[in-house]
């Protein structure tokens, strides 16, 4: 029997990643404030999340999830929500129409602000400060007081997440992702790229399909999928303060859920099982992730299986994988088959981002393009020779123009680098280089479907 768990049931754990405030009053006082506030999604959506996970997991959907490694507030626009959210939709539709494959739309976003660092301080010009968190936990500029935790940052944080989020449902429902529109989230910059130019070509067929349906008299006016999408929330559970405000007893059910996100992961460097991040995760309700990497042996991996989802629940648990290019290939199969052996039920999704950063000679964090393609074909590769299904990517995206990752069709080279270099944290893939990836992925989606039969019944094409 598992020990009973409470939303500060992780408080008696030992616990890694976690700042050391000046005042504990004053994080106390706005814990307490935050867990008055109102939730930022409903349980309701979080079970219909996990649902459509389970179909993932069935291998019969795609989970694209992705978005800023670190939301900063320096950068909360309206449009680089829309951009975000354009190329989102654009991948979503490639591996959809040409991947043939009902897809999840999961965002790292509206709550993706907490960090776990490699080391706790860091050294520039021989000054030595505490290393940067997160916006939601201190400042990115190298000062003193930029670097002292602040609870105060918690709240902004979370202002920030529900803006996001209600533009986000705004967009995803109020008319923005109408597949009517599939030539116009193609706009600027993108357009004249390689990927952009496929992209026309798939949304020209679209289009068609769409004057054919209209014709028979099916319109975005009588069929709501080609009206609106399901979009939802993902970030690191790494916060747990923060976390526990928002976890609330859902009345429907009488089950605990994290309402800041529907969809909760736990990093690689907190996947400790008796430890509190673990613990946290284990009693909500919500799907939930885990990282994992090359350090995991595969029966560690089949008690955090056991920990994680006890009941062995479709949908509930996502591996998401993220062992380099080099790794993956020598790692993955004897997990895989582990968890094939003992019949467990999870979502396995490919992080190509995090396994291949490498630092430039010019001193900035890259990640070759060609690694991340690697990567995810290896995970393919793998897949396919276990016969199980490759069921997602994770990737650290914008929608905007940015020069962090190098290579692609429009290639970024190192000496490019600092031209357009905004993150917060970790390289993300530019909207040039996220659709890129897509195309490719569609086409290991669509050889690994013509390789099975097809499923009895399909997810609408709007889902
Ligand atoms: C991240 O997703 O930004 C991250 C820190 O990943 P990982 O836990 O895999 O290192
Ligand atoms: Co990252």
């Amino acid at each position: 029997m598992a020990p009973r768990w409470s939303p500060d049931s992780w408080r008696s754990r030992p616990i890694e990643q976690i700042p050391l405030y000046p005042s504990v009053t004053a994080l106390n006082e706005v814990e307490k404030q935050l867990a008055t506030f109102p939730p930022l999604v409903f349980a309701g959506e979080a079970r219909e999340l996990k649902a459509k996970l389970a179909r993932v997991a069935a291998g019969e959907a795609f989970l694209l999830q992705g978005g800023d490694c670190a939301e900063s507030f320096a950068e909360h626009r309206a449009d680089s929500i829309r951009d975000f959210f354009r190329v989102f939709l654009q991948m979503a539709v490639v591996l959809t129409y040409a991947g043939g494959s009902p897809v999840v739309k999961l965002g790292r976003i509206a709550g993706q602000f907490a960090k776990p660092r490699s080391t706790a301080t860091e050294t520039q010009g021989g000054m030595e400060l505490p290393s940067y968190r997160g916006d939601i936990i201190n400042g990115i500029e190298f000062t003193e007081a930029a670097r002292v935790a602040d609870p105060q940052r918690m709240l902004m944080a979370y202002r920030q997440s529900a803006a996001t989020l209600n533009l986000l449902r705004a967009f995803a429902q109020g008319g923005y992702a109408n597949l009517d529109h599939v030539h116009r989230w193609n706009l600027g910059f993108v357009k004249d790229s390689p990927a952009g130019h496929r992209y026309e070509e798939v949304a020209e067929h679209i289009a068609e399909t769409l004057r054919f349906m209209r014709a028979i008299g099916l319109t975005p006016d009588n069929v709501p999928q080609l009206r609106t999408t399901s979009f939802y929330t993902s970030h690191e559970a790494l916060l747990l303060g923060y976390e526990q405000a928002f976890t609330r007893v859902d009345s429907t059910s009488g089950d605990w859920y994290a309402t800041s996100g529907h969809f909760l992961w736990a990093g690689d460097r907190t996947r400790q099982l008796d430890h509190a991040h673990i613990e946290y995760l284990r009693g909500i309700k919500n799907p939930v992730g885990a990282k994992i990497g090359p350090n995991l042996a595969p029966e560690a991996l089949l008690t955090l299986i056991d920990v994680l989802n006890p009941q062995n629940e479709p949908g509930r648990l996502t591996l998401i994988c993220r062992f380099g290019a080099d790794k993956v290939g020598k790692h993955l199969p004897a997990l895989i088959r582990a968890v094939k052996r003992e019949g467990k039920s999870v979502v396995w999704a490919c992080d190509p981002m995090h396994g291949n950063t490498i630092k430039a000679g010019s001193g900035y964090k890259t990640r070759p393009f060609d690694l991340i393609l690697a990567e995810v074909e290896t995970f393919f590769d793998v897949h396919r020779s276990e016969g199980t299904h490759a069921g997602g990517i994770h990737v650290e995206m914008t929608g905007q123009n940015v020069t962090e990752c190098v290579g692609g069709a429009k290639a970024v080279t190192e000496t490019d680098l600092s031209d357009r270099y905004h993150t917060h944290c970790d390289p993300r893939l530019n909207a040039d280089q996220s659709l890129e990836l897509a195309f490719i992925v569609a086409e290991r989606l669509k050889r690994e479907r013509e390789g099975r039969p097809e499923p009895e019944i399909s997810m609408a094409a709007g889902e």
